[in-house]
């Protein structure tokens, strides 16, 4: 995945962004850490280094042992290079969370007065600063004509959110938006970054992806890059993966649909090729890159997805619909809908591809459906879904658990058959695809049971 700076300066959120180094390393991307020494009297470097793997930073005197690499990379043997020099121009984005009313100002000014300030100077990576301080500080007008000033030359700024304040009764809006949130923007705008690619340039993202294709899988881990040339156990396969949420149009503005991150079909995606499997990922507004060999295609309506989906699965082997179409459709009226007291739209149900799809499929053929239900007897609506569809297998999601499923980068999943039902207990998006692709292995190995 990508390469993150994460530059952390004082403040009392600066323990969020401990929770940003873990998402981030979990999410499979290489993080390092640069504090400002302030930074340091809220929260230890050795939280941060045990995180994510890599010594921290904090003065640009420092010798940085690690030569510039990020964690997972090999280390440039030899030359000695300038600290801040060589992180810069290996990081794919730059984050400082929090960034405190001083660190503002001294980025907004062009001060180069630690390894921070120094380091965000000479980075020709996306900028991203999250500002985090007194409700009253941040709507000072030189903190807003400071994060004005950022904002012309590029720097995207993540609004702070409005809430309780760490000062004892105080309300406003100043807060460290949650580390989900965080790490959202970062792989929001590396996705656009990928998307726009300079002139005679490749996608910026692209370099930052290591080659999922070189090398054979390892079932445990999955995250491994491994050796290439090597065959791997689904080469030849043909795997189609839905990914994200649709929406259907409403207005010119409006629309409806859901907060499917598209992050599961991602690492569905990523599993397969990492197998040696052709992969087509079908992505319904998925702000996230997708996984290097991937043959991508974007969709919005469930329509769409409907259409690129089921004409495409007669030459595929696995289907993984991990993507959340929107059951309900309207006419969309064209212009923009005025405010007015009451609206009623005239609903009518999307076409339901998984089933569409299942009864056509063919006997070496797989087909995969996800369920996200809420709470009890959650098994009993997954197993009816099951039979409903004509899936053979359902993916269960508990969405009654906050710690997983939609934006989270962790899941926890329950896999159900008509044979079975098989817990696989939560951990990373990552190693939650590898298990599903485990089970329809042996799905494929022994059919007659199943089907
Ligand atoms: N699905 C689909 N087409 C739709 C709706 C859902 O193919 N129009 C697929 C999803 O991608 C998922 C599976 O069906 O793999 C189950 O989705 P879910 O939303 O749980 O099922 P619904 O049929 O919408 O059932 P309900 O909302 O009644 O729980």
């Amino acid at each position: 995945m990508a390469r993150l700076l994460l530059g952390v300066s004082g403040g009392i959120a600066a323990y969020k962004s401990l929770e940003f180094a873990r998402l981030a390393t979990l999410a499979g991307h290489g993080v390092r850490v640069l504090m400002t020494p302030n930074a340091e009297r809220f929260v230890g470097a050795a939280s941060f280094e045990g995180i994510v793997g890599a010594p921290v930073l904090t003065s640009e005197f420092e010798r940085d042992p690690m030569r510039g690499a990020f964690p997972g990379e090999p280390e440039e043997g030899g030359h000695d290079p300038i600290g801040h020099l060589e992180l810069v121009a290996n990081c794919d984005a730059f984050l400082v969370a929090p960034a405190s009313a001083n660190t503002v100002a001294k980025l907004a000014g062009g001060f180069a007065d630690s390894m921070l300030t120094t380091s965000f100077l000479a980075c020709t990576a996306p900028r991203l600063i999250a500002p985090a301080m007194n409700d009253r500080m941040y709507a000072d007008a030189a903190t807003q004509a400071n994060l004005a000033t950022l904002r012309e030359r590029g720097v995207e700024v993540i609004e702070p959110d409005e809430g309780p304040l760490a000062s004892r009764g105080e309300h406003g809006r100043g807060r460290l938006p949650d580390p989900e949130r965080l790490l959202a923007a970062v792989e929001a705008l590396l996705a656009g970054e990928a998307s726009r690619p300079a002139a005679g340039e490749t996608a910026a993202i692209e370099t930052a992806l290591p080659d999922l294709d070189a090398g054979p899988e390892q079932p445990d881990t999955g995250t491994d890059p491994l050796p290439p040339g090597e065959p791997g156990p689904w080469d030849g396969m043909r795997v189609i993966v839905t990914a994200g949420g649709t929406r259907e149009p409403i207005d010119a503005v409006r629309f409806i649909g859901n907060r499917s991150s598209g992050r599961m079909g991602m690492a569905l995606a990523a599993a397969a090729a990492r197998r040696g499997a052709e992969v087509t990922l079908v992505a319904a507004n998925v702000a996230l890159p997708e996984p290097a060999g991937v043959k991508r295609i974007d969709v919005e309506t469930t329509g769409e997805l409907a259409h690129e989906t089921i004409e495409r699965f007669e030459t595929q082997h696995v289907l993984l619909m991990a993507a959340a179409p929107a059951d309900f459709r309207t006419e969309p009226v064209t212009g923009k809908i005025k405010r007015q007291d009451s609206l009623n739209l005239n609903l009518q149900p999307t076409e339901d591809i998984l089933a569409a799809i299942a009864v056509q499929k063919g006997d070496n053929q797989t087909v995969v459906g996800f369920a996200a239900e809420h709470g009890g007897e959650a098994i009993d609506r997954a197993r009816a879904k099951l039979t409903r569809k004509g899936a053979d297998m359902i993916v269960l999601n508990d969405v009654s658990d906050p710690r997983i499923g939609f934006e989270s980068v962790e899941n926890e999943v329950t896999l159900v058959t008509a044979a079975d039902e098989e817990l696989v207990p939560r951990a990373s998006k990552d190693a939650v695809a590898d298990a599903i692709l485990d089970r329809v292995d042996r799905l494929r190995a022994a059919p007659q049971s199943t089907i």
